[in-house]
């Protein structure tokens, strides 16, 4: 600081000096620009103005913006290729494998090989450009008994060797929420549940299981993943929800934190536990006035209680 003002003193011009400095310990950073003028009288310096901005919002801001720009061009620049290599992996295991002779296992293993790592390409994709796009809810009444069955049954398909145990409700259960959004939501939490199943370690392990329970006590509404996987990490347990925190390797660490967004902007919250079998329970929670049983209760309304996330 006395950098700036001895600078300031040097110079022979009027105009006030501008430096942005960043200020603060560990997370807490703010940047600051601040300006030092001269007051001057008859060429003798009488004192000086100082005046800070804090433009640490600003910055971050801007930043978001270009980056949800990139992230987004380059997303559309990834996935085009994606189907088609894809597509022909496919087409060569179908046609060749029957007339493969030598080494089949490999071939087999190669083409599995190409046709996985493809799909997780482009999941990480779609997670960054998700993460980037991120609009705003559209509130409808949706049928959510119906939305987590249809979660289950995709991922069912491609993760033939865990067990889904899905509980819901009946009658169907409704909600006033952005079903898209919902299901996006669902869908990270059984991928991060696949994920955590799939990196245990040893031999002899039990199979993997993936719960997804639908409940409502009448007035939030509870969907609740359980794994029987690694289980969440004990340290800085709160930054998983944070954008790019991950402990995978080819995490992109955007999961949850898309998870938590969709859950502010429902006015819900996203609870992390642990299992009691020691994987992890991570439940969405829908407020009071999402619940939509009755069809017909008009529903906008009263705002209802809110929900820190
Ligand atoms: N079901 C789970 N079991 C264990 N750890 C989990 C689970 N879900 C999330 N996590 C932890 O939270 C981190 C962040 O998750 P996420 O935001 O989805 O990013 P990514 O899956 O790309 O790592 C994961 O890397 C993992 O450490
Ligand atoms: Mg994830």
């Amino acid at each position: 600081f006395r950098g700036l003002v001895a600078e300031t003193s040097a110079r022979s011009t009027k105009r006030p000096l501008e430096k942005q400095i960043v200020i603060g310990r560990g997370a807490d950073m703010r940047t600051l620009l601040v300006r030092v003028g001269a007051v001057r009288a008859d060429d003798e310096i009488t004192g000086f103005v100082v005046t800070f901005d804090d433009v640490s919002d600003l910055l971050s801001a801007q930043r978001k913006a270009a980056w949800a720009d990139v992230a987004r061009r380059i997303a559309h620049e990834i996935k085009n290729p994606l189907t088609p290599i894809q597509l022909s992996a496919e087409r060569l295991r179908r046609r060749y494998l029957k007339q493969v002779v030598d080494d089949r296992q490999i071939f087999q293993s190669c083409i599995d090989t190409i046709i996985r790592q493809v799909e997780s390409i482009g999941q990480m994709v779609d997670e960054f450009s998700q993460f980037a796009r991120m609009p705003s809810p559209v509130f409808r009444r949706e049928n959510l008994s119906d939305l987590c069955r249809q979660a289950v049954f995709l991922h069912r398909g491609s993760h033939t060797h865990i067990v889904y145990d899905v509980a819901i409700p009946d009658p169907a259960l409704y909600a006033s929420c952005d079903g898209r959004q919902i299901s996006q939501s669902i869908t990270n939490l059984l991928l991060n549940a696949a994920d955590a199943i799939e990196g245990r370690l040893g031999d002899d392990l039990p199979v993997g299981r993936i719960a997804l329970r639908l409940r409502t006590d009448g007035g939030e509404i509870t969907i609740v993943v359980e794994d029987n996987g690694v289980g969440l990490p004990v340290h800085d347990r709160d930054s998983l929800t944070e954008p790019y925190v991950t402990s995978r390797e080819a995490g992109t660490g955007l999961g949850l934190a898309i998870v938590r967004k969709i859950m502010e902007d429902h006015k819900g919250r996203l609870l992390l536990e642990d299992a009691e079998n020691g994987g992890a329970r991570v439940s969405l929670v829908l407020p009071e006035r999402a619940v939509e049983n009755d069809p017909a209760v008009p529903q906008e309304g009263e705002r209802g209680q809110i929900y820190g996330a």
